[in-house]
């Protein structure tokens, strides 16, 4: 309805629960024309609580239709998070119709422990039915959670890594039918060992697009505190999976997003096989400041990011870009090309609320420089890069509503190096409550929310110490309303 985007602080192309409270996306797949977004949700508040299962789908993960929830609570077991896969051979003989059975694998949460179980459904997600016999995994272990599982051609079985959460340790299982499991081998801790955590794992393959022919696996986990921006976020390993053991290029970790507002972030099964693509969500949110000033809605999930690695200096990187089906949401751009910015401020006739910018900045003699969005006569949202510390930042500290904790007003950073050009590129999504920037080929990536007031749309560039020049420049109003 209309009144539903005239809420406060509610984005427009972002997924976002109609109602109540909403944490990890879950189940991710893509079946019969639909993709599928389900997720963490309390029904009963806005409020952690009562884990269950939400559900949407959408046919170009933009426009998303609400469905009932999928899976609820029950008998005190929460539905905590997990994958879903199409299980097209019907291993699982939970198929009973001409198309193959949606299954879900996710973890059983009750106040004893944690169990991994399954459910199945025979109708494109819409209704489903917990599996008699659960658990399917159990260790009588309380902290072993959100299984995500793929299927691997070379061995002919389903894998599954899987979170000692507590312990930071992965573990990997196989199985022929989702039924009956055997534990193959465990990676952890490693990475950052701080007194953090691992949650919501993932692990995939992914072409190296700067190598021709080669490829590289990822894994990713998530730590509940101790981010690189402060509270939660993800970091990721690189290495091989042969089926059995997943060997890491290094024992140290690469942070998966610089900003405080990715987290849990887990990729589509069953993408068309035609397109190879890999794609994931994060929830765009963090656990420190997670109870933020919306209502009757919260959390929105991040822009679906398709994935690839590349070779940058001696490093092999994730680059995260927004899926290419965003475009179909810009109305006219505004187009700049060689515009001087000199020491100061240059204001854009383009403003809005929901943008997608694209700059590709010569830093000339400038020390700083960058974009000022969502600024009004005492706030903005400052994205900079700054030479001396080749680092890209988002400072949040005059965003507007920053007070409502402790831990929420502040300026993140990531390390960024000039393209080969000695230019620096950036993507820029902007959606009335959010900012993801993406920098350089999408190996440095930053994503943060901000409550800044309706009226706050200014478009601002900026150099400081110097002129600087946006050689190339795309600013794209987005369409607002995508919603029910
Ligand atoms: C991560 C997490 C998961 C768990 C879920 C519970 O955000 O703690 O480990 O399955 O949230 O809602």
């Amino acid at each position: 309805s209309a009144d539903y985007f005239q809420e406060p602080f509610r984005p427009g192309f972002h997924f976002t629960p109609e109602l109540n409270w909403m944490n990890d996306p879950n189940g991710l797949t893509y079946f019969g024309g639909e993709y599928h977004l389900f997720y963490q949700h309390n029904p009963l508040g806005n409020v952690w609580g009562h884990m269950s299962w939400g559900h949407a789908v959408s046919k170009d993960m933009f426009h998303w239709e609400h469905l009932p929830i999928a899976m609820y609570e029950e008998n005190g077991v929460m539905v905590y998070s997990g994958s879903c896969i199409i299980d097209h051979n019907n291993t699982s003989g939970f198929g009973t119709g001409d198309e193959p059975p949606m299954i879900a694998i996710y973890t059983g949460h009750s106040d004893e422990r944690e169990t991994q179980d399954i459910a199945y459904s025979n109708d494109r997600g819409r209704t489903w039915t917990k599996y008699g016999e659960n658990p399917v995994i159990d260790l009588g272990k309380k902290d072993f959670r959100d299984p995500k599982v793929f299927w691997h051609p070379p061995s002919q079985k389903w894998c599954m890594v899987v979170s000692l959460a507590r312990e930071k340790r992965l573990q990997f299982y196989a199985s022929p039918d989702l039924k009956n499991w055997s534990l193959l081998s465990e990676f952890g801790p490693a990475g950052v060992r701080s007194k953090s955590n691992w949650e919501c794992p993932d692990l995939f393959e992914l072409p190296i697009e700067n190598e021709p022919g080669h490829t590289r696996w990822v894994l990713e986990a998530d730590m509940g505190n101790g981010a690189v921006a402060g509270g939660s976020g993800g970091e990721y390993f690189t290495g091989m999976f042969d089926g059995q053991t997943f060997r890491a290029d290094s024992t140290d970790s690469k942070w998966v997003d610089y900003g405080r507002d990715f987290y849990a972030p887990v990729t589509y099964s069953n993408l068309p096989r035609d397109d190879g693509r890999r794609v994931w969500v994060g929830w765009m949110n963090n656990w420190s400041t997670a109870l933020n000033p919306t209502y009757p809605w919260r959390s929105a999930m991040s822009v679906p990011r398709e994935l690839s690695l590349r070779r940058i200096g001696d490093q092999l990187r994730l680059c995260q870009r927004p899926v290419a089906s965003i475009e179909s949401l810009r109305k006219e751009p505004m187009l700049i090309s060689n515009m001087e910015i000199e020491d100061g401020d240059t204001t854009l006739s383009a403003r809005g609320q929901q943008l997608d910018l694209m700059l590709v900045i010569d830093p000339g003699t400038a020390r700083r420089f960058g974009v000022r969005v969502l600024k009004g006569d005492h706030e903005q949202t400052e994205i900079g890069y700054d030479m001396a510390t080749e680092s890209l930042s988002v400072d949040r500290t005059q965003s507007g509503n920053v007070k409502f904790h402790q831990d929420f007003s502040g300026k993140h950073a990531g390390p960024l190096g000039l393209d080969p050009n000695g230019q620096v590129r950036l993507r820029l999504l902007v959606d009335r409550c959010s900012v993801e920037v993406f920098g350089g080929e999408g190996e440095t990536v930053l994503t943060d929310l901000i409550f800044p007031s309706a009226s706050s749309d200014r478009i601002e560039l900026f150099a400081e110490g110097g002129r600087a020049t946006v050689v190339d420049g795309q600013v794209f109003q987005l369409d607002a309303s995508m919603g029910p």
